[in-house]
């Protein structure tokens, strides 16, 4: 076998960034779930299998540790280094497979070992290597991220990945891997189209056979056509990892907390009634069909006593990361919404807002006027709220070298933009991490460096960009042919950038 091992690597992988692997909110994970969480200011991050090293760069970038990374595909290798290059961030980022990279003698002891998209794409072997470098190289009170496909989610659409791949090993033109994966899922819709009695019967398949129309051909190809794929139970994957010393703690995603919103009143009661933890997490999956899960674990978890827990909540900074104008009246829970104009959010999101969205702590939250008669577990629990839903994040005061270092990242970030629409993000100084702009974004500020400033300077800079590259805005997946139907479909968007992204960037130093 060559040096991919059976994965795909025909077409490289998407230039995504995943807050779940900023260290401080896998500490808040940790400490959300009751744990724990270390302390400690200098450490090393491990992130195995990094792909196009977005998540590993922004993150050296914006905080102030050593950053280890390795990823076989060369290809994914050069970028990652050009990313951390352009802004002189302290990483290791190698090309060797996880097997080789275990097998050096000069590693130093991690504090964090994650691997996002990883586990459930490699073979038994890589899975088996995995956990025994956690076991050797993972720091005492140390944490592991895992993401990984799971039962029952997962069950109805194995068939889908079975027909795509056998397609793809017995008809994919492989000389235009593109070709050959837009083939396979088109094979597969038609014949899943035409089987009536399978769609009668599994009706989730006609949904799951839409997103494909959604999704690119980068993430097609690394979900459905590598030559390993499993799903898992919670339960394996623990007890693998129990071989590392590892205990489970909770999951990334704070939303999860919020269990009168997640579990009918019956599943509560199931719930309740559960001592094991492996079968509670394994009965939440079957309550929620979970499909994918994102789940911190810690080498020695400690529970942590209520005192502790408040305190450590009270003392940690945070912002808000969307404009309270662009934020949704309510957040959508599997089992209802939660209103964010009731008392405590809305009251929350006030004084986070107040003195330019500048960071604060729940201590001083709870100090506001609007926020004193609030009980300090609803705050903590709103903070949870708007972590969980993506609207806030953990904050930290930035050091003049990590200002300096995300200022270079992000001049390299908007100077890319004008040759390709890759990566959609400005770091952070503030949150520690990226911040997603949208390309367009990054063009208007763009043109804000040339001069310009009214949105209808904005507009037209874009619209002359647009024309420069032969692109044109869509509607409805269709390009906009006409000049008045660019300029009115850019105006808005110009608009609302300048009212509330370049406030929002700039308290977050993103700009
Ligand atoms: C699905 S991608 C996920 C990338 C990244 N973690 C993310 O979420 O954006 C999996 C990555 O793991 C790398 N990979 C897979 N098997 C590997 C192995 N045995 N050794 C090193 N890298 C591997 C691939 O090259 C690819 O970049």
């Amino acid at each position: 076998m060559n040096w991919s091992e059976g994965y795909f690597t025909d077409v490289n992988y998407t230039h995504g960034y995943y807050r779940q692997l900023n260290p401080a909110l896998l500490r808040l994970a940790v400490l959300a779930a009751g744990f724990s969480p270390p302390q400690h200011t200098e450490y090393n991050y491990l992130e195995l299998g990094f792909g196009q090293g977005v998540s590993v760069t922004f993150h050296a970038a914006a905080t102030g540790a050593t950053y280890w990374g390795t990823d076989f595909n060369p290809t994914h290798v050069a970028n990652a280094r050009e990313l951390t290059a352009a802004c002189e961030a302290c990483t290791h980022l190698s090309e060797e497979s996880f097997c080789e990279f275990a097998a050096r003698a000069d590693l130093p002891e991690f504090d964090y070992i994650v691997l996002h998209g990883i586990w459930s794409w490699i073979s038994d072997d890589n899975r088996n290597t995995i956990v025994d470098l956690i076991r050797r190289k993972l720091k005492t009170g140390g944490i592991v991220y895992a993401s990984y496909n799971v039962y029952p989610g997962w069950a109805p659409y194995i068939p889908i990945r079975q027909l795509m791949s056998l397609f793809k090993d017995k008809v994919g033109d492989m000389t235009g891997a593109e070709r050959s994966i837009s083939g396979a899922v088109q094979f597969t819709k038609d014949v899943f189209t035409a089987a009536a009695d399978y769609y009668r019967d599994v009706p989730a398949m006609t949904r799951h056979l839409e997103t494909l129309n959604t999704r690119d051909t980068n993430y097609i190809a690394h979900e459905y056509l590598n030559a390993d794929w499993k799903i898992s139970t919670f339960a394996e994957v623990s007890v693998q990892l129990s071989g590392a010393k590892l205990t489970y703690v909770g999951p990334t995603r704070l939303l999860e907390h919020i269990a009168p919103f997640r579990f009918t009143p019956d599943g509560q009661k199931i719930l309740s009634q559960i001592g094991d933890p492996v079968l509670k997490e394994t009965t939440k999956d079957f309550l929620t069909n979970q499909i994918f899960r994102c789940d911190v674990y810690v080498k020695g978890a400690r529970r942590i006593p209520h005192g502790e827990f408040l305190r450590l909540w009270s003392e940690q900074l945070f912002v808000l990361t969307t404009h309270k104008n662009d934020l949704p009246k309510e957040i959508d829970l599997p089992l209802g919404k939660i209103h964010l104009h009731e008392k405590v959010p809305r009251d929350v999101i006030n004084a986070l807002s107040e003195s330019d969205y500048a960071p604060k702590t729940i201590a001083r939250l709870k100090e506001h006027p609007q926020l004193a008669p609030a009980r300090i577990e609803e705050i903590i629990e709103t903070m949870n709220l708007l972590v969980g839903a993506g609207y806030a994040s953990t904050a930290q005061v930035p050091t003049p070298e990590i200002s300096a270092r995300c200022k270079k990242l992000n001049r390299h970030v908007r100077d890319r933009a004008l040759l390709v629409r890759e990566i959609e993000y400005l770091a952070s100084p503030i949150t520690g991490g990226a911040i997603n702009v949208p390309h367009i974004c990054l063009l208007f500020l763009n043109a804000i460096d040339g001069g310009h400033s009214t949105t209808q300077d904005l507009t037209l800079y874009v619209w002359e960009f647009l024309q420069t590259i032969g692109e044109r805005m869509r509607k409805n997946g269709k390009p906009l042919e006409s000049r008045e139907d660019n300029l009115a479909s850019i105006a808005p968007l110009a608009e609302r950038f300048l009212t509330s992204t370049v406030p929002m960037l700039k308290a977050l130093q993103a700009i």
